[in-house]
């Protein structure tokens, strides 16, 4: 069977099991947003192939220099700020409109499954979109810290004039917030599907929800650009990109359906 034909009948069958299900779960990753504009950690031109995690991004790191992770987030901000959900964002809201996805867990921290309409969102490693101080507590949107960058390296906390400002997002050595693990844990103990889309399945304890769904021998579906760990435990493997084999998959599923009187 040649590519095109085998990709063909891997989205057929994905689109069956996503058909079938009425309490499933799409597990999304950075490579859900990538058509969005936002740069993907690993694979190809991921960012931590440009610059060390650990140095960018653990809290460790930043507590010692946090000049070092604004310095990246200065760059990255443009394809951040102007990115808007693309198809993939908004046929996984739709999926779940339509009575199949139960929830979407994700571990971007872009926001745009909100923008897309997805009600039930679990965000394991936080959302960016907002800043606070580690020394008061304050909190402000993250576009008034990114303005002042130019001028103020690392940005100064407004109200104590301290220097952790931090984005309230998970690093590297932090622990992930508590209800969104209780939560997306129980999605994955209860549902009927796991849909994995753009995530490399490399980072713990993130990874560990689509693995406890497949524990139980629920179906497996992974929707991604290159080979993930979990490709071997998969029901089907669709390989490509998410912004337009997601459309696809919920065209197959709407044609699948008993025509509704
Ligand atoms: N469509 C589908 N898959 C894609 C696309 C696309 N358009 N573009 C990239 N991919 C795939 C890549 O091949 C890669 O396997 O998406 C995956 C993205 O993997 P990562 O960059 O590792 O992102 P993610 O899995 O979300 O990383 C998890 O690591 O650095 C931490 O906190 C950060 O939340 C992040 C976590
Ligand atoms: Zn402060």
């Amino acid at each position: 069977m040649v590519g095109a034909d085998r990709e063909r009948e891997a989205l057929a069958r994905a689109a069956a099991l996503v058909a079938g299900a009425r309490r499933g779960v799409a597990f999304t990753g950075a490579g859900v947003s990538a058509e969005s504009g936002i740069q993907t950690f690993r694979g190809k031109d991921g960012l931590w192939r440009q610059h060390d995690p650990y140095r960018t991004s653990s809290i460790e790191a930043f507590l010692q220099d946090p000049s070092y992770y604004w310095r990246i987030s200065a760059e990255r901000w443009p394809a951040y700020a102007a990115s808007r959900p693309n198809p993939g964002h908004l046929a996984l809201a739709a999926l779940e409109e339509e009575g199949h996805l139960a929830a979407v867990v994700t571990q971007n921290t872009d926001g745009l499954h909100r923008q897309a309409g997805t009600k039930r969102l679990v965000e394991l490693h936080g959302n960016g979109r907002r800043v606070r101080c580690l020394d008061c507590g304050a909190a402000e949107p993250r576009e008034e810290v990114q303005r002042r960058l130019e001028r103020e390296l690392p940005p100064r906390c407004r109200a104590c004039g301290g220097r952790h400002l931090k984005p309230a997002v998970v690093f590297f050595g932090e622990s992930l917030p508590a209800a969104a693990m209780s939560e997306a844990f129980q999605l994955a103990r209860e549902c009927d599907l796991m849909l994995v889309v753009g995530s490399s399945l490399q980072v713990y304890p993130a990874a560990h929800v689509p693995g406890t769904a497949v524990e139980r021998g629920v179906p497996l579906v992974v929707v991604n650009d290159e080979p993930t760990p979990m490709d071997v435990a998969a029901e089907v493997v669709v390989r490509g990109r998410s912004g337009e084999l997601l459309p696809e998959l919920l065209r197959l599923v709407r044609s699948s359906r008993p025509e509704r009187h």
